[in-house]
């Protein structure tokens, strides 16, 4: 295993006024070791998704993953989102996190509507 360890940085948004989230300033992992990001977000309504997005350094925020409720997983980077069961909070569990995934990691709430997931 290498000793530097990763630095996931998290960002607090907010998308509209009753649909904040909060995350943790920052955390540390080191590399193969998995990790949860957390995110809470207790305004969420019924049937908004949350999103997920990570902004490798350098770089623009790509999509990683969104859901409703439930677990979904992640290809890349290798984990899973978890949505807790009253939808208050949801974490992005990277299982094998690599150097590269040091980057800042986001989530946001999406005031849409699904059309049911
Ligand atoms: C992340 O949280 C999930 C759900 O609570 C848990 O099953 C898993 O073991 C945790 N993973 C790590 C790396 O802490």
């Amino acid at each position: 295993m290498d000793f530097l360890s990763l630095l996931l940085v998290f960002f607090s948004a907010v998308t509209v006024s009753r649909a904040q989230v909060q995350q943790e300033p920052s955390a540390e992992t080191s590399e193969g070791i998995g990790i949860n990001i957390t995110c809470s977000h207790p305004n969420v309504q019924p049937g908004y998704y949350i999103h997920w997005y990570r902004q490798l350094p350098g770089r623009g925020p790509t999509f990683l993953v969104s859901a409703v409720s439930g677990s979904k997983q992640v290809p890349d980077p290798e984990g899973q989102l978890w949505v807790s069961a009253d939808r208050r909070s949801s974490a992005l569990c990277l299982t094998r996190p690599r150097l590269g995934d040091a980057a800042v990691y986001y989530c946001a709430v999406d005031p849409r509507e699904s059309k049911g997931d």
